[in-house]
């Protein structure tokens, strides 16, 4: 029987592959979604999506359900392949390049000649054109560029920018970059994202699209640094950094960010690491930026320890624990350091931990066992300490009443924001300026 041949088979059905590969299956392509994780393929093949992201579960379960999208363990052969494996910081700030280097060893041996490789994962300056002399390496009987007698393959890089929560709207509105080796790739590309992308689609090379897509990024982390910075600075001199924000934004050309516990998730904590490694020489201002966000959770732990001080054996309640508001994914989220830290410096004290999204905790939390999930009223209702970390939905409309006589660490600025600015507090804030 002749093996199909699927118009496009995404690599890594995670939070990016399994939406793109719904998206194209849904537009009628035939589409195999492949994962190293048996679990996942599992889930997809029973029309489930294996983590939270509205508007998801219906277009899986309906692709699937029509033969569009088939999960599977191995690489088929496909006319289109699609990378969206993981690229997690390595020791020294580099890129773990190791998933897509088995990715592209994998789908390897079913390439004919004709098809294109399309890298989405977020990658490190010049990664497109070491994976495709990769590829040559592996099929030297194929060519990158059209070389005479050889069947061309064509690598692009496709950087994703959506963002969690809004992933299946962004995926069609949002502008697509597209950097090929060659610009017959990049056409071809084109023409494959067309199919998805109600955007404009941007052509250029494979170095500039990587950096793009670190630059938008690292531009986030270095304005969130400044936001964080000053949070600091404005508990020095005590005043509320929250309305210090919103009287400098009236002014016509500042639009100062919203400061928080720290910075979080795959991306915006991880990319700027790949722009300081390519070229440490020229990167001070977005190392230290880094520095800041990675130093603002171990604020927020100083802030609770000194509220706590007097009160050994207390009982604080932690709101949040994905790394931004309505996810579940908590991957380099500060709430999970803060949590970390608190169990280890209150040793006396209990931590819950609320978080609707999050049905487990992670790993580097269970290990002390002294941290729980609990319900948001009965973590609030026992806590002497409520410490906010992520605006969830659930937690913008706590009533007050629950916090009266509490401290409170409100490191998203939300609570605070909904009193007048001169009125008595129903609870006792640890510093309206705790600025997250
Ligand atoms: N999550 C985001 O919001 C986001 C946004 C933009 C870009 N990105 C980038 O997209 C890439 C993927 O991120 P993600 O969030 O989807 O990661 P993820 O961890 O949610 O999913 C990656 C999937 O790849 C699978 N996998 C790993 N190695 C594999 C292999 N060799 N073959 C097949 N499957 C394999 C894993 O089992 C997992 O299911 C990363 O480079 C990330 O930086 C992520």
């Amino acid at each position: 029987m002749d093996e199909t041949i699927f118009d496009v088979a995404v690599i890594g059905l995670g939070y990016i592959g399994l939406p793109t590969a719904a998206s194209f299956a849904a537009k009628g392509k035939l589409v195999a979604g492949v994962d190293v994780k048996q679990s996942t393929i599992d889930a997809v093949n029973r029309g489930e999506v294996p983590f939270v992201e509205p508007d998801m579960g219906v277009v899986v379960s309906g692709a699937v359900s029509l033969g569009n999208l088939v999960a599977m363990t191995t690489v088929p052969a496909a006319d289109a392949y699609i990378i969206a494996v993981p690229t997690p910081l390595a020791e020294g700030n580099g890129a773990d390049l190791s998933y897509l280097r088995s990715a592209v060893e994998a789908l390897a041996p079913k390439l004919r000649g004709g098809e294109l490789v399309v890298l989405e994962s977020t990658s490190p300056p010049g990664t497109t054109e070491r994976l495709g002399a990769h590829l040559m390496e592996l099929r030297p009987d194929l060519s990158l560029d059209a070389a005479p007698g050889k069947k061309q393959v064509h690598v692009v890089h496709s950087p994703e920018r959506v963002l969690p929560g809004r992933i299946m709207i962004e995926i069609v509105t949002n502008d697509r970059v597209i950097g090929g080796l060659t610009e017959e790739g990049a056409q071809l590309a084109k023409r494959l994202y067309e199919v998805i992308c109600q955007g404009e689609i941007l052509l250029t090379d494979a170095t500039t699209a990587e950096m793009t897509k670190l630059v938008e990024n690292t531009f986030r982390d270095v304005n969130i640094a400044f936001a964080n910075e000053l949070s600091l600075i404005c508990d020095s001199l005590g005043i509320d950094v929250w309305r210090l924000i919103e009287l400098a934004n009236h002014h016509p050309r500042v639009n100062v960010l919203r400061p928080g516990p720290g910075v979080g998730g795959h991306c915006i904590a991880v990319d700027p690491w790949f722009i300081v490694d390519a070229v440490p020489e020229h990167s001070g201002l977005i190392r230290t930026a880094r520095e800041v966000n990675d130093s603002k959770p171990h604020h927020v732990v100083r802030q609770a320890v000194q509220a706590l001080a007097d009160q050994p054996g207390a009982t604080v309640a932690v709101l949040g624990l994905a790394f931004k508001a309505n996810i579940d994914d908590v991957r380099e989220s500060p709430s999970v350091t803060i949590v970390q830290e608190l169990v280890r410096q209150l040793p006396d004290s209990t931590v819950l931990v609320v978080d609707p999204n999050v049905e487990e905790l992670p790993a580097a939390l269970t290990a002390s066992g002294l941290a729980r999930l609990h319900g948001m009223e009965e973590a609030v209702a026992k806590a002497d300490l409520v410490m906010l970390l992520v605006d969830h939905d659930e937690f913008l409309t706590l009533d007050s009443v629950a916090l009266e006589g509490k401290q409170v660490i409100d490191t998203k600025g939300i609570w605070n924001q909904q009193e007048p600015a001169d009125s008595s507090r129903p609870h006792t804030p640890v510093g309206a300026s705790v600025g997250g």
